[in-house]
């Protein structure tokens, strides 16, 4: 579905990912670990057309989006929930799952998915008329991703999605990754919390410092003794 070659990313002078190649087939949870300032939500904003490869390859459904506007490759059906939860403080959980949808002209496929995204996060059907920046960290964060889901995204691309969250909710918030993938969404999923994550993903990536530097299924590098002295404490 999407396959990434050797790409290059600087920010001015700053490189920021060295020929970093990686690949995600339909169907898969893939995780990609590493430590602060690895890479990875630069990555996903190559992924997503808000940073562009100075050099190297990005092939979604064979066609090249390498540097293409965000908002083509959100009409290409990926979808970006970014590090920190960015919701519209000022408006409504409602009117922020409407902007999800702005790029769509099938009303009734928009209804549709707002009850889908309404029956994953009952929290926000109870909430949909609050003011976003009033929610709880947590609230935000299924907003975020609900707000992802009503692009009816083919790979959705979740940036850090467990960050700050009591543990109750990392599990609730993971369940319904798991979910979402169950319904038929490919997922792309960077987590600090790299024992959650393994638990659910298909396959992941280790990026250390710009560069991707182990890979294989989720048993293999949960079995590797690499990363378990560096991301799963050592146990
Ligand atoms: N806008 C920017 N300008 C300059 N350098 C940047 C910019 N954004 C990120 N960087 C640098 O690029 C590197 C990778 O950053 P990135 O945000 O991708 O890391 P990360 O793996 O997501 O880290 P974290 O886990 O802390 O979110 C870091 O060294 C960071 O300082
Ligand atoms: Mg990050």
């Amino acid at each position: 579905m999407l396959k990434i070659d050797s790409i290059n990313v600087y920010y001015g002078n700053i490189q920021a990912l060295q020929g970093v190649s990686l690949e995600i087939n339909q169907g898969e949870i893939v995780t990609l670990i590493g430590a602060n300032g690895a890479g990875k939500s630069t990555l996903l904003k190559t992924i997503s057309g808000l940073l562009k490869p100075k050099q190297g390859e990005l092939l979604y459904e064979n066609v090249s989006i390498a540097g293409k506007p965000a908002q083509t490759i959100v009409k290409r059906g990926i979808s970006h929930v970014p590090e920190g939860r960015r919701v519209f403080a000022n408006m409504s959980v409602e009117e922020n799952l409407e902007l999800g949808a702005y790029l769509r002209k099938d009303k009734a496929g928009i209804e549709e998915d707002f009850e889908k995204v309404y029956q994953l996060f009952p929290r926000l059907k109870e909430r949909s008329k609050q003011m976003a920046g009033t929610l709880s960290g947590g609230e935000q964060q299924m907003l975020a991703m609900g707000r992802a889901l009503m692009a009816r995204p083919k790979l959705l691309l979740l940036d850090e999605p467990s960050m700050g969250l009591a543990p109750i909710l990392v599990k609730t918030i993971f369940d319904i990754i798991k979910q979402i993938n169950k319904d038929g969404t490919t997922i792309l999923l960077v987590e600090q919390n790299a024992n959650m994550a393994l638990s659910i993903a298909h396959r992941a990536y280790v990026i250390e410092t710009g560069k991707v530097v182990l890979s294989g299924t989720a048993e293999e590098l949960n079995a590797s003794d690499q990363v378990k002295q560096a991301y799963l404490g050592g146990h």
